[in-house]
């Protein structure tokens, strides 16, 4: 038996950043974001089953790892669990091919895309019906929303066994069809610590973290739901921003801190005001993930200026940035 399936990544615009369970991966505060489209940024996973597979295999990007993944085993725990006890499949060896069509933990969400892709495509051939957010949630946090296209909201929950900690659509992309997300990829390298390193630090160390979860979250998430209801780009934007600013400033604030925007996503942040204030409005917004890059919310009619812009503040390979590789370090300021 073999399935495939396809799931795009999802950018948050309200960030999940610290876990109350680190077993059940319970978050201490709802999130919402926006998933890709799935022609865009996705993972693509084949599983095949057969009893006469000699062992389990998991192969991600063409490389073999082991099949002994904690978050791996807990999604497999889960299915099974819920599957249909009579299937023969069930007691067949697994081989799991996955693959990224873009860095994999470089702070791009592949983990979103890739458990949301594992789980769907295990849901396929154990035929689990029903809502499959919970158990993605097992792999990554941020997979539970790659499971729903459009806007979707994470909530926390408040049981202690994370059967209510599951995700939720709050409008399909054919809501709001101008948006668009730009990312730009400042290092396409694995960030220097995982989000699992950086939460388990954040909620032992930040005072910060107690506040923004308890205090601004609650109303953040309501007021970007009525923004996206409402196709308020400006509030939208505004608080896409701050979000982003407030998750890094957290980041700063764990000891010993955990610093995963670099000079050049600083550079952009300075690109996207600068553009603003020229425009006198929010027509563009950044939110940075668990890495350098950049992912930019903006509407489509803005697309093509903003790409000027970027390609002016960050010029394509020229003859400077060869002198910059070979040694010669070259300054530039931001428009
Ligand atoms: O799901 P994880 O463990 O990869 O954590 C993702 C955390 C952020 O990407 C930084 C924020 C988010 O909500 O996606």
């Amino acid at each position: 038996m073999m399935v495939t399936s396809v799931a795009p990544v999802n950018i948050a615009v309200i960030k999940y950043w610290g876990k109350r369970d680190e077993d059940l991966i319970l978050p201490i505060n709802d999130s919402l974001s926006g998933t890709l489209s799935v022609d865009a940024m996705c993972t693509k996973t084949t599983i095949l089953a057969s009893s006469t597979l000699k062992e389990n295999i998991f192969l991600l990007n063409g490389k073999k790892q082991s099949f002994e993944n904690p978050r791996l085993l807990n999604c497999l725990q889960e299915i099974r669990s819920r599957a249909n006890p009579g299937l023969p499949q069930l007691n067949w060896n697994l081989s799991i091919c996955s693959e990224n069509n873009f860095p994999t933990a470089a702070g791009l969400a592949s983990s979103a895309a890739g458990y949301a892709c594992l789980v769907h495509a295990l849901a396929a051939l154990f035929q689990i019906e029903g809502d499959i957010s919970a158990i993605a949630r097992r792999g990554s946090g941020s997979a539970c929303r790659s499971i729903f296209g459009g806007w979707v909201q994470w909530c926390m929950g408040s049981s202690p066994t994370g059967e209510d900690s599951i995700a939720r659509p709050i409008a399909p992309a054919s809501h709001w069809p101008e948006m668009r997300v730009l990312i730009l990829v400042v290092d396409d390298q694995k960030k220097k610590y995982s989000s699992t390193t950086g939460m388990q630090r954040s909620v032992e160390t930040s005072k910060l973290l107690e506040y923004r979860a308890t205090e601004i979250v609650p109303k953040k998430i309501e007021a970007m739901k009525e923004a996206i209801l409402m196709k308020d780009f400006e509030s939208f934007a505004r608080i896409t921003m701050e979000d982003s600013n407030q998750f890094h400033a957290v980041c700063l604030d764990t000891f010993p801190p955990c610093v995963y925007m670099n000079d050049t996503s600083h550079a952009i942040v300075n690109m996207v005001h600068t553009y603003n204030k020229f425009k006198n409005s929010s027509k563009v917004s950044y939110a940075f993930d668990a890495g350098p890059n950049a992912c930019l919310y903006l509407l489509d009619s803005v697309v093509d200026e903003i790409f000027s812009v970027i390609n002016y503040v960050f010029p394509p390979v020229t003859s400077h940035q060869a002198d910059y590789i070979t040694g010669i370090p070259i300054t530039r300021e931001p428009i």
